[in-house]
């Protein structure tokens, strides 16, 4: 298995932070993970899981392996009159496997269409999009526990999930590789446009297919959010906040436009952004740091940003909106810390 020593991060995160890894490896198969983990020279090193960077923030070096999961197998484990489940690499490109299903005809999975990240991750913060989440689809996880070097299979209600979270952001926090996520689309697909953006952009589309529902998120996503190709972002940088009905009715009812989102009985999801736009911080650009002018949940990374620098900016809006709404907003971005 190679490795190499002293690897630059910088391209392997969309906030194209600067930042070194002590070791990096990307082992292609369970074998190749085992063998890494067994490896004398990084047995006592701290290890970080890195799929796409996507949603990671370095914070500074990393000393210690930086280990990529590259699976990227796609198999058939059963298929039903209704029902098909496919195991599916940690590896593989999250859109790509989207794609896969949506030529195929198979169901779940589009409305996540357009998320940037690999397979492996998607269990872990239970990924979500257009009335949609991971959790919808999931069935089994696969992964290999560090300490042990064991595989292990969990099913999706052991996964606890929750809103852009599970088991593998609690109990099992840096414990874990994922191996593969089996899931389970629909042959006879039910198409969903509840979510209010994607019912106006189909209004007119009688009937819609997979592929118009995968068409119209990706215009919709396009129109709103930043490539990284293009501008260095991590997408949603804060998660929404969950706060009490009638909390949030009583903020609506002097802001008549807010949108709120359902969440558990009793308790609404308030749009972080529209938090972070009433803040004034929409388009606002300091220093290297920014936040981006049609989105302001997306936090941009300008050329010479630093993790620090980005990660003080995020403080001072959370801090902002605790001191004008009296919520907290929680970051969505996982920041890695290094000892
Ligand atoms: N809004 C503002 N100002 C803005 C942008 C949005 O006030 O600058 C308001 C809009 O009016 C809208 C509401 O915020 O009513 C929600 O906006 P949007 O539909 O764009 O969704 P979001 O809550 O900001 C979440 C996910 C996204 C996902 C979209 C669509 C989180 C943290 N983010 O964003 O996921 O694509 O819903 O379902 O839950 C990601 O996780 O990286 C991500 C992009």
């Amino acid at each position: 298995m190679i490795a190499e020593s002293d690897k630059d991060l910088k391209r392997l995160n969309t906030l194209g932070l600067s930042a070194k890894a002590a070791w990096y490896a990307a082992p292609c198969s369970v074998r190749d993970i085992k063998e890494l983990l067994n490896d004398s020279r990084f047995a006592a090193m701290q290890k970080l899981v890195l799929g796409s960077g996507s949603n990671t923030l370095f914070s500074g070096d990393y000393n210690g392996l930086v280990i990529h999961p590259a699976i990227k197998e796609i198999s058939i484990t059963e298929i039903s009159d209704t029902t098909i489940k496919l195991k599916v690499g940690a590896g593989v490109d999250w859109d790509k496997f989207v794609a896969y299903c949506v030529d195929r005809g198979w169901g779940g999975v589009e409305n996540l269409s357009g998320i940037p990240g690999c397979v492996g991750a998607s269990p872990v913060q239970n990924i979500g999009a257009y009335g949609s989440e991971a959790k919808d689809t999931i069935e089994l996880v696969d992964y290999i526990d560090i300490s042990t070097c064991e595989e292990r299979r969990i099913t999706a209600a052991e996964c606890r999930f929750g809103y852009r979270d599970s088991i593998f952001k609690q109990k099992l926090k840096g414990k874990t590789i994922i191996t593969f996520v089996t899931f389970e689309l629909a042959l006879n697909p039910i198409i969903n446009t509840t979510y209010a953006d994607v019912k106006e952009m189909l209004s007119s589309t009688e009937n819609p297919t997979l592929f118009d529902i995968r068409k119209a998120i990706i215009d919709i996503r396009t129109a709103k959010l930043p490539d990284p190709a293009e501008i260095a972002n991590a997408g949603s940088f804060f998660k929404n906040p969950i706060v009490e009905e009638s909390f949030a009715e009583k903020i609506k009812e002097s802001n008549p436009t807010l949108r709120l989102y359902p969440s558990s009985p009793g308790y609404t999801k308030i749009p972080a952004a529209w938090l972070i736009e009433q803040c004034g911080f929409k388009g606002v650009r300091e220093s290297n740091v920014g936040v981006h002018q049609n989105h302001a949940l997306v936090l941009l990374a300008y050329e010479g940003a630093t993790g620090r620098e980005l990660l003080e900016f995020a403080q001072k809006i959370k801090r902002t909106v605790k001191a004008r709404f009296s919520i907290d907003i929680d970051m969505e971005v996982n920041v890695t810390v290094s000892s």
